[in-house]
């Protein structure tokens, strides 16, 4: 009784399944009905002929509605199989003969899914590790901060011997925390896309020079020697000023920072049509295995040393946004012991 009504029930769903088919059927019993129409004086056996067309587009229509419901079946079980997480890989996926192309679509829609879904797991775990990271950056000078200025204020105050060290490390401890909101706020603008950059055409030698002369100071207290190379006089490339500035800045810095005697070169080499920029120093330099990473965020070879002369790991991170953002990349050849070079170019 039950298997009856079951079989019943599967025959109605499988008739009202093939009505998407109605039209085409339509067009060939209207053909039928045409021939008949022609033929109707020499058909004897036109009645017979009428039913065994009802009676055929009814058997046809069962088993294309059946066909088209297992067909169906079986691409809802796959799409839930997908929502459920039911798939390690593509290969699982599996749909029966005449389904190749839907099996090949479904595949390629699985592998965006997947790609999107790991991307956004990895940018997550990005942005997790970079918080930490900032948190416990902003945490090491404020609390180097707080404890000079507790001592001083439990009496180290009144004792000549420390009273101008312990302010002197504070005030260097709030230059390291400026320092690192500044960087912070270019990485975040950066990330937001809001660096707008400004292209034109200006004087490469103008910048050198105006680095040079801001810099100077800075090498000749550690006694190192800080030099020009410059290019043909009013030799112009083309970039935003402002932010290659930053960049010069930056390689420059890093540059006096670790080196501890020789000089520092900032050498302008036109080519055809480029002009290459280079900063030099006969520094630390930096080992191969390192290269690659000093451009990611708060990477330092050595923390303590990076820290205690005020570094915060982005410079470099900033660089290479900036030089990239020229379509340009910065190119680092360097030998530990024997010094390094930070070099990009610019069209001219
Ligand atoms: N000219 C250089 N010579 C040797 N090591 C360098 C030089 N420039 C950068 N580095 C290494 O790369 C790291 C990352 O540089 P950067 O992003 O500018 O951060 P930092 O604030 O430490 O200077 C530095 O901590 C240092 O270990
Ligand atoms: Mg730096």
């Amino acid at each position: 009784m039950d298997t009856d009504f079951k079989t019943t029930n599967k025959f109605i769903i499988n008739l009202v399944s093939a009505l998407v088919y109605y039209r085409e059927f339509l067009i060939i019993n209207i053909l039928f009905a045409v021939i008949i129409f022609l033929f109707r004086d020499s058909i004897s056996f036109l009645p017979l002929l009428i039913f065994a067309v009802i009676v055929a587009n009814i058997i046809a229509f069962y088993f294309i509605g059946g066909k088209r419901n297992k067909e169906l079946d079986e691409i809802k079980l796959i799409i839930n199989n997908i929502r459920e997480g039911k798939y390690n890989n593509e290969e699982e996926i599996k749909l029966g003969s005449g389904l190749h192309s839907i099996e090949r679509a479904i595949k390629k829609m699985f592998r965006k899914e997947k790609s999107d879904i790991d991307n956004l797991q990895r940018l997550q775990r990005v942005r997790s590790q970079f918080l930490a990271n900032v948190s416990h950056e902003l945490r090491t000078p404020i609390f180097a901060i707080q404890g000079y200025i507790e001592t001083l204020l439990n009496g180290a105050i009144h004792d000549k011997k420390v009273n101008m060290n312990f302010l002197e490390k504070a005030n260097q401890n709030t230059i390291s925390l400026s320092n690192l909101l500044n960087d912070l706020i270019d990485i975040s603008m950066i990330e937001s896309g809001e660096m707008r950059m400004s292209y034109r055409y200006f004087e490469i030698n103008s910048l050198i020079s105006q680095v040079f002369q801001e810099n100077k100071k800075m090498a000749e207290d550690k006694k190192l020697i800080l030099d020009t190379i410059p290019a043909r006089e009013d030799l112009q490339v083309f970039g935003d000023r402002d932010k290659l500035r930053q960049v010069l800045v930056n390689l420059v810095h890093n540059a006096i920072k670790y080196t501890e005697k020789g000089k520092i070169e900032i050498i302008v080499q036109e080519e055809e049509k480029q002009a290459k920029i280079s900063v030099k120093d006969t520094g630390i330099g930096i080992s191969e295995s390192y290269v690659d990473r000093i451009f990611e965020r708060f990477f330092r070879i050595d923390k303590a040393r990076s820290r205690s002369i005020g570094g915060t790991g982005l410079g470099l991170a900033i660089v290479k946004h900036i030089i990239e953002a020229h379509h340009s990349k910065v190119i680092v050849n360097s030998e530990a012991g024997k010094g390094s070079e930070f070099s990009f170019y610019l069209k001219k």
